[in-house]
């Protein structure tokens, strides 16, 4: 079991990884335009968001800070309460930054909502969020995502940083896993 192909329980491929690169590289462009002239300052959200914060990073030729913040839903592992506990706050002050929320999935849209208002209160110059994939049917609160790669159906996704029982993060293409692995 632990030797296997971590592609070998996928049963479609969203996005190739060369597609994810591309879209990636679409939205850092974005990004350099809009924050032209302005300091930046991205904050990816561990653990999914390692990936996508690497290569967003990466596909930048302007300079960009980075850090990082942990964070958990209260409850017995649902999201419905909306209430979020910090584990990692970020190491700097973004006091009059330029802040981008860098995320892989927007899914309820619960974490970034209370993400982005809790920072926001620290009185930076401005919060916006990036974020890879979104569900927009699977939206709860909501949420302005102003940087988005791609909407998708309310399926279970993994790849790229997302995970079901902390594997598949590592998997470079983005699909849907087969239904006798969560069944
Ligand atoms: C995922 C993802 C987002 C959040 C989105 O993180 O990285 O932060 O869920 O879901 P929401 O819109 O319903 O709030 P997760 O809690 O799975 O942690 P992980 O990044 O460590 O996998």
């Amino acid at each position: 079991m632990d030797s296997a192909d971590v592609r070998d329980d996928l049963v479609k491929v969203l996005f190739t990884e060369d597609q994810i690169l591309a879209k990636v590289k679409e939205l850092a462009e974005r990004i350099e335009k809009d924050y032209d002239g302005k300091d930046l300052l991205i904050v990816g959200v561990l653990k999914g968001a390692v990936m996508v914060m690497s290569d967003l990073a990466r596909a930048f030729s302007r300079h960009v800070e980075m850090d990082w913040m942990a964070v958990s839903s209260y409850g017995s592992g649902t999201k419905s309460s909306g209430v979020v506990r910090i584990l990692k706050d970020l190491d700097g002050d973004i006091h009059g930054k330029h802040v981008l929320v860098v995320d892989e999935i927007v899914d309820t849209g619960l974490t970034l909502s209370w993400l982005t208002s809790n920072l926001s209160s620290r009185g930076p110059a401005s919060v916006e969020i990036a974020t890879l994939l979104r569900k927009p049917d699977a939206q709860q609160m909501p949420i302005e995502v102003k940087y988005v790669g791609w909407d998708i159906p309310n399926e279970f996704v993994v790849g790229y940083g997302l995970d079901y029982q902390e594997r598949y993060r590592n998997l470079r293409d983005i699909g849907t896993l087969a239904s006798h692995v969560y069944s």
